[in-house]
């Protein structure tokens, strides 16, 4: 039996989100800051004699081919003419359809594994730039620091962040389209670039709430019993939020007395993605 590797790919929260343009290709120019955050999703990945890109474990329902995993696999064993295969199995703990990157953040790890697995030896800005055309939130976990993003959320400043409590809130049942929301008509697209230097929680917004709150009246009414608590905004297009307590304890405290049909996570935010320090240790 072949030995497996057990990598960590984490959540990620956006600490705001201003859409500032819109591209003749229909995507949107952004400026927002990217941190991560200590949930994560397992994947496992298992060399193994075939050609064949197979995958366990939580695909939710959806055909293998359709997941971003296996999109990821297939890319880096077209683009670098690789003629290996791999075993890899997801164990899914971040909740999808949350804004909180879980799709893009397997694929990136997947990317970053394989190119040790398959000693593909690619550059980081090879893989950020393949990372780009499987979605604009895959280049962040390629990078893995703490970043501001600027373009569509590929150009990417080093940024330092603290390490911070933060409860996370998602109204049960609620997934929300990332599509759908940019193509919505009321959302402002004319906001500010925020200077790193100058960013301050308090002066930046997430664009996308006021639209989600509008459309998902769950949303609305995590973020009302939020607020009551701490600073709290929107990560991504939702239907996640997120809370910045002040401690550990107020996070668990609010968490035991959360409202019915919200879901909550304790969690912390990271300087740095898992997935580059196990990478290190492993293959260094
Ligand atoms: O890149 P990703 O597949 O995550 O994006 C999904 C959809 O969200 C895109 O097809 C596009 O409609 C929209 N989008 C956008 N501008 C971005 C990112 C996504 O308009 N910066």
């Amino acid at each position: 039996m072949s030995q497996s590797y057990t990598c960590l790919a984490p959540a990620k929260i956006n600490w705001f989100l201003h859409i500032t343009g819109k591209r003749d290709n229909g995507y949107h120019e952004l400026s927002t800051l990217f941190q991560f955050v200590d949930l994560a999703d397992e994947l496992i990945f298992t060399k193994i004699e075939s050609k064949q890109i197979e995958l366990s474990g939580d695909l939710s329902g959806v055909a293998a081919e359709k997941n971003l995993v296996y999109k990821a696999a297939q890319l880096m064993r077209k683009h670098f003419a690789v003629n290996l295969g791999i075993h890899i199995e997801i164990k899914k703990r971040i909740p999808s359809g949350a804004g909180l990157g879980g799709g893009s953040s397997d694929a990136a790890t997947t990317m970053l594994m394989l190119n040790k697995l398959w000693q593909i030896n690619a550059t980081e800005q090879q893989l950020l730039e393949l990372g780009a055309k499987l979605g604009a939130d895959v280049p962040i976990f390629i990078y893995g620091q703490t970043a501001f993003a600027t373009g569509i959320g590929e150009r990417l400043t080093p940024s330092e962040q603290p390490e911070v409590d933060l409860l996370l809130a998602i109204p049960a049942d609620c997934h929300i389209s990332t599509p759908l929301m940019f193509s919505q008509p009321q959302l402002k697209r004319d906001s500010e670039i925020v200077a790193p230097a100058d960013y301050q929680f308090a002066t930046t917004r997430n664009d996308f709430q006021p639209v989600v709150k509008e459309m998902q009246p769950q949303v609305a009414k995590t973020l009302q019993w939020l607020i009551e608590y701490a600073p709290s905004r929107l990560t991504g297009t939702g239907a996640c939020c997120f809370s910045v307590v002040s401690s550990k304890q107020q996070a668990e405290e609010m968490a035991r007395h959360a409202p019915e049909g919200i879901n909550t996570f304790v969690v912390k935010t990271l300087k740095n993605s898992p997935v580059h320090l196990y990478l290190a240790e492993q293959f260094s």
